[in-house]
């Protein structure tokens, strides 16, 4: 029973590391080709660094600022007129002749890099936003500090109700 469900976790896991790897790895190419002289994952340079471009914006306005960013500034969208506005007004080339998917692709590979580290991913410190997941360091001090204040507190009653009592049975003691 246990190596059957062994197999069928490592065929499952198989499988999907099997058609999980091509798109990253097209969206790879396509970046290095179209995209990497302006934009890095996780640093800015002519364009915005790339990390968590897919939580700013819906897929479809991805699709088609990479198509055509003119258009959508034009259109009077208030983040790509913003982005224009905070890079120089730098326009940045079309690529209408990539496909949706390929787009896609470009994001996926974007996310598994920004994933795998950088300083400047919104999310290379995921702890920073739950510090109580995280070990011991400098971003998660005011927790670890509550928690021994914490401690420390239970210790000063504990101390006390044994002084209380101490002294109750002295003066029981005395009568
Ligand atoms: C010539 C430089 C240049 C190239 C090449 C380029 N970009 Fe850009 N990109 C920019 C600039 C500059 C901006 C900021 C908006 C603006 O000024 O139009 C931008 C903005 C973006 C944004 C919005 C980012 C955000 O933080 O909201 C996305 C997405 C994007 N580019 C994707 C791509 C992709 C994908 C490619 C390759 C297919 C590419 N870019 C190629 C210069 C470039």
């Amino acid at each position: 029973m246990k190596t059957k469900i062994f197999s069928l976790i490592a065929a499952f896991s198989f499988t999907l590391s099997v058609t999980a790897a091509p798109p990253a790895e097209e969206g790879k190419s396509i970046f290095a080709a179209r995209c990497a002289a302006c934009h890095n994952v996780n640093k800015v340079l002519v364009g915005p660094a790339l990390a968590g471009v897919d939580t700013r914006h819906s897929i479809e306005w991805i699709v088609n600022f990479v198509h055509s960013s003119q258009t959508v500034i034009k259109s009077g969208d208030t983040a790509a007129v913003a982005l224009f506005n905070k890079f120089n007004h730098v326009q940045m080339p079309n690529h209408p002749d990539l496909s949706e998917g390929q787009i896609k692709n470009v994001v996926e590979y974007i996310k598994t890099e920004a994933k795998a580290g950088g300083e400047k991913a919104p999310f290379a410190k995921p702890y920073s936003a739950r510090p109580n997941y995280a070990p011991l360091s400098s971003a998660n001090y005011g927790f670890f500090l509550s928690y021994f204040a914490l401690v420390g507190l239970l210790i000063c009653v504990l101390l006390f109700a044994v002084q209380l009592k101490q002294y109750e049975r002295r003066v029981a003691g005395e009568e």
